[in-house]
């Protein structure tokens, strides 16, 4: 249609001016095609034409994405204006190309070009996106030069910047000497805080923001659930949703479904579950959610129950339910359905539900969890992607159960190679190594670790009570209740033992002395959330645990027992998965 239109104007029997190509442009102005011949028009008609048909022709081409091109235009123009300058650093920056962006803005400077509050927006941005992340900063001084420091959104712009470089303080500084905080500025803060991980941070904005009488919106909603789900605090993220609720929030299937994710991340698939039931209207970010949520709690009969309930009576599923779907066979053993499930996947023709890392990931899990080294090897080996760190940290895992101490040293190599955050391996490996009494390995893995100048991680653990996250860290007496926190832990001690408790002592370096082995494991950060819990929490409520890493066995087994003789469920979230310990049992099958 708008093509024939195009054709006809161009034979009309009247000479081309300025008018007929402005009627033109716009009745074009969707086509890149067109465009580009009405530009080819334009050079040959020798028509003087004004900067501004060109300046209309370049926006439209970065709007529908031709960087390239508007390019050209530009490069044709006599001294381009601040306006055109900026439309193609925006035209950089949102098609992915942050580097030229930025640099067309070093050059914009350079030739003494003003910058106005409609260049910085997008140059910070693209700046952090930039390999050398602090080249924001220049850009900052930029900003403070032409003294826009005080534009709302330039402003918003660098406190996400601060946010993503880890520069809190800043951010803050920003954010507390802005002169209108309205709610765009809130959810943006609050998201960026989510998003690199400060949910404690979100929430305590999130409280900040309900002091100073700014409603929130369901955006702001879906954002303290999603800090909620990271902190684990199931009671503290329901009030939020019920009291915006109560406040005349209009929920939505956004938050809804983070609700959900919520539940599930806090270890409380019964609950996701009830409101799943509940949902009228469900997608399949709601589906997906529920199938992962119920594998990662151990839960798989439940997860494949409700994947078979949605192939004949939900939406069409996407490579997220799959995810799923493999997760739940892995955490089950189920090694010939999850073959199956991904041979299905590989082979269909659909491709939203095309296999990825993670998926290769996971079947890489399920193999060598279940003891099929050889075969789990050849899988990675036969990858049509690259193998990244979580393929060949998932082999690992498999070689460290298995004690497969020469396919493990292949993975591991490969780890190192590939720079791979070796600290999270590195109990992995010690203890594939231990076990296989290579302590010789074992010192080889430690001093690598400290060539490389890797620092562990410290573990913490925290457990949420009076609307509150009490974290702990390994042997740590900060806490107001520690001396009833340490005496609990001595209590539960005498009775598990007498219930045949032997502390692990091989999760604990070999070069460590036996007693200060036991000394150390007594005070892991998980043990005393567990004493301090048992202290505070309600009786027969759970005691949810959350572990920023993946336990050790001795914890693991120390959760079983005091499970037992407390009649309590612990509900423990470690690095990947969850663990149900109910009556001296573990929801993992002591397999994670
Ligand atoms: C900025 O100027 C330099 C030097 O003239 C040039 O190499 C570079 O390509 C320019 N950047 C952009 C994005 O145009
Ligand atoms: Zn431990
Ligand atoms: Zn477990």
């Amino acid at each position: 249609m708008m093509l024939a239109k195009c054709r006809q104007k161009r034979s009309l029997p009247f000479p081309l001016t300025k008018l007929t190509l402005a009627t033109l442009l716009k009745v074009c102005s969707s086509q890149p095609h067109q465009l580009k011949q009405i530009h080819a028009l334009i050079l040959t008609t020798g028509l003087s034409v004004k900067n501004s048909l060109v300046t209309q022709l370049l926006t439209n081409q970065v709007i529908l994405g031709d960087v390239q091109y508007a390019r050209k235009l530009f490069d044709e123009m006599h001294k381009p204006r601040t306006f055109l300058w900026n439309t193609l650093i925006r035209g950089y920056a949102k098609n992915d190309m942050p580097m030229e962006s930025v640099s067309l803005f070093r050059n914009m400077s350079s030739l003494g070009v003003r910058p106005d509050g409609f260049t910085f927006p997008f140059v910070v941005k693209a700046s952090t996106e930039l390999p050398e992340s602090r080249a924001g900063l220049a850009i900052h001084a930029h900003v403070v030069k032409y003294g826009l420091e005080y534009n709302a959104v330039v402003r918003n712009e660098l406190m996400m910047m601060y946010v993503k470089l880890g520069d809190m303080g800043l951010a803050d500084y920003l954010f507390e000497t802005m002169i209108e905080r309205d709610l765009v500025t809130w959810n943006s803060f609050i998201a960026a805080c989510v998003q690199m991980g400060y949910a404690s941070k979100a929430l305590a904005l999130f409280h900040q923001m309900g002091l100073a009488r700014v409603k929130p919106d369901a955006v702001t909603i879906v954002s303290a659930l999603s800090a909620c789900s990271q902190l684990g605090c199931l009671n503290i993220g329901n009030k939020i949703y019920e009291s915006a609720v109560n406040d005349g929030m209009e929920s939505n299937i956004i938050v809804e479904n983070a609700r959900l994710d919520m539940c599930m991340k806090c270890g409380s698939s019964h609950m996701a579950r009830t409101l799943f039931d509940e949902m009228h209207l469900k997608n399949v970010v709601s589906w997906s959610t529920m199938i992962l949520g119920y594998a990662v709690n151990g839960k798989s009969e439940e997860a494949l129950a409700l994947f078979s309930r949605m192939q004949n009576e939900g939406p069409k599923p996407n490579y997220v339910t799959y995810l799923g779907v493999l997760s739940a066979c892995s955490h089950a053993g189920l090694v010939s359905q999850g073959r199956a499930y991904f041979n299905y996947i590989v082979n269909s023709n659909d491709q939203t539900i095309q296999p990825r890392r993670e998926h290769y990931s996971l079947m890489i899990d399920l193999l060598g969890r279940s003891g099929h080294i050889e075969e789990a090897y050849s899988f990675i080996i036969g990858m049509p992607i690259e193998p990244d760190a979580g393929a060949w940290g998932a082999l690992l895992g498999g070689c460290a159960i298995h004690k497969n101490v020469k396919v493990g040293q292949v993975a591991a190599d490969k780890l190192f190679e590939l720079g791979a955050d070796i600290a999270s391996y590195h109990v992995l490996l010690s203890n594939m190594y231990a076990s296989a009494g290579r302590w010789d390995y074992v010192d080889k893995v430690r001093l690598k670790m400290r060539k490389k100048c890797i620092k562990k991680v410290a573990a913490y653990s925290s457990v949420e009570f009076n609307s509150k996250v009490h974290m702990f860290c390994s042997g740590d007496k900060s806490h107001p209740q520690s001396s009833s926190i340490y005496q609990k832990l001595e209590d539960l001690y005498i009775q598990i033992r007498s219930l045949g408790y032997i502390s692990e002592v091989g999760s604990v370096h070999h070069d460590v002395e036996m007693e200060e082995k036991e000394a150390v494991l007594r005070v892991h950060s998980e043990k005393l959330a567990a004493a301090f819990g048992l202290i505070n929490v309600e009786p027969k409520t759970p005691i949810r645990v959350m572990k920023n890493l993946r336990t050790c066995d001795d914890c693991h087994n120390f959760f079983k027992f005091v499970s037992r003789i407390c009649m309590r469920e612990f509900i423990m979230r470690d690095k990947s998965r969850f663990h149900h310990f109910r009556n001296g049992i573990c929801s993992c099958k002591d397999f994670w």
